[in-house]
């Protein structure tokens, strides 16, 4: 990876802990939380795609509202915790190694930005909330464009605003389908692999696969 002018994160799953917030309430929840928390992520994705393909866009606050409320009643969790659980959605936390390797990266002097299906409210409240909104260049929202990763409009928004190649980007991201839509766009797609997962066959294979954003470091 040669001439990296900017460094591109995929924000739910990647840097923000998706299952943050029914981990938070998993007293209440009880032990399928994880396995709710997991149902809840793919339905909001699934909407995402689905919504893409019937082109009836509504935008990513909606979309995880949606899939919440079916989550809620395949899990049949009471509809007293729905606020708390889409407030804390609003806030989830970074995983550990975040702040970090951000910190570091911004010395190193890359462009740093966020790329994501979140609207603009939703990604700066995320960086504000975990004081991370000094270390970003641009929150790259796919409202922008009105359709869903992984079209390749999306993909398009950081390369028409820097003015740089597609392979002048690294794009980070833990989806592997969405390494899939970058990395088949032309972008350097780098696999956050932290759960053991397995990739996809979606012609595209990752350059480079890391457990978490720290081993980033040694290889950019
Ligand atoms: C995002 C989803 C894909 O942040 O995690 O775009």
């Amino acid at each position: 990876m040669k001439n990296i002018k900017a460094i591109i994160f995929d924000a739910y799953g990647t840097l923000f802990d998706v299952n943050s917030a029914a981990e938070k309430c998993k007293d209440k929840i009880g032990d399928k939380w994880e396995e709710f928390a997991n149902y809840w992520r793919t339905t909001q994705l699934e909407y995402t795609w689905l919504r893409s393909l019937m082109n009836r866009h509504k935008d990513f606050w909606q979309v995880t509202e949606d899939s919440l409320d079916k989550s809620m009643k395949a899990f049949k969790i009471n509809n007293s915790m729905r606020n708390e659980l889409l407030n804390l959605y609003k806030i989830l936390s970074t995983y550990n190694e975040v702040p970090e390797v951000l910190k570091t990266l911004k010395e190193k002097k890359f462009k740093l930005a966020i790329l994501s299906n979140g609207t603009p409210t939703l990604l700066n409240e995320l960086v504000k909330s975990n004081k991370l909104h000094n270390l970003f260049d641009d929150l790259f929202s796919i409202e922008q464009v009105g359709i869903y990763k992984p079209d390749s409009k999306v993909y398009d928004l950081p390369i028409k605003k820097y003015q740089i190649e597609k392979n002048e980007v690294v794009f980070l991201s833990a989806n592997t389908w969405d390494v899939s839509g970058g990395g088949n766009y032309g972008y350097n797609a780098i696999w956050v692999n932290r759960n053991k997962n397995i990739f996809d066959n979606l012609d595209y294979k990752p350059n480079s696969e890391i457990k978490n954003l720290s081993e980033l470091i040694s290889i950019i």
